[in-house]
């Protein structure tokens, strides 16, 4: 038996419908936010995040939105080139950036291309000065958009991951045997410092992982997703009908 709560999960027709509740979730919180400080976004990688930034672009122009006031910063990146076409980064950028256009020091790009260490480091110092961050202080995100692997994996923090057991840095380069290849991502101190998490799940093939991450043991070696709690922000799983069948 699970004592820990479940977290809320909102279940929604289709992929679609995701998209768009997720984008409304973002609005919703921007326009709430405090006006006299930047509003700090981390965006997901993967496939499905592209729904959503489409659902963005389309709502543009968007005068009642301080779009202008946004920092867009990325939870994790592939080693890759920013114009590869498997680039978190190159995603958001064809999807939404490219349309939204935001000054480019709001846009924090994780510059994998360096190799994942220098790019790690890089990426840290980058959070250290942008949100003036005392030594062993964790930056608190306004709003972090994660995705669901098939394998429990978020971010890129992989089952087995060393990168699990950070509890110092902020952004980590583990090795992902699954992938053999070198990734870089921010760890669990900065995602459950957030004062908002939204996790987006969708399509049959994440059913499984869904309930076991939900409502199976807590298990975040072997189900990463399961260790983002956030300290005293907020979190939803914002799902489909497909995933939420097991
Ligand atoms: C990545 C993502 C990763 C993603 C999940 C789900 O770089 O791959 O950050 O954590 O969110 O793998 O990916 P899909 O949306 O493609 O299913």
């Amino acid at each position: 038996m699970s004592l820990r709560p479940r977290p809320t999960v909102t279940i929604l027709p289709d992929a679609p419908a995701v998209a768009r509740e997720a984008a409304g979730q973002l609005r919703r919180r921007l326009a709430k936010a405090p006006a006299d400080r930047p509003f700090t976004v981390v965006l997901s990688g993967g496939s499905t995040p592209r729904l959503l930034f489409r659902e963005l672009a389309a709502s543009l122009p968007d005068p009642a939105r301080a779009w202008s006031r946004v920092h867009w910063f990325w939870g994790d990146e592939r080693p890759v080139p920013p114009d590869h076409p498997d680039s978190n980064f190159h995603l958001a950028r064809e999807e939404w950036l490219a349309k939204l256009a935001p000054p480019p020091d709001h846009v924090h790009r994780i510059l994998a291309e360096l190799g994942a260490e220098e790019a790690a480091a890089l990426y840290e110092a980058e959070l250290v000065s942008f949100f003036g961050l005392a030594p062993g202080e964790a930056p608190r995100f306004d709003f972090v958009f994660l995705g669901l692997g098939a394998d429990g994996h978020t971010a890129s923090l992989f089952p087995g991951s060393e990168a699990l057991a950070e509890t110092s840095r902020l952004v980590a380069a583990p090795w992902v045997e699954a992938l053999g290849e070198r990734r870089v991502t921010l760890t669990y101190p900065v995602l459950n410092a957030a004062r908002a998490v939204l996790f987006l799940v969708t399509g049959r093939d994440k059913a499984a992982t869904l309930a076991r991450v939900l409502d199976g043991p807590y298990r975040p070696d072997l189900l990463p997703a399961q260790g983002v709690r956030p300290t005293d922000g907020g979190m939803l799983w914002l799902v489909d009908e497909d995933a939420a069948e097991p």
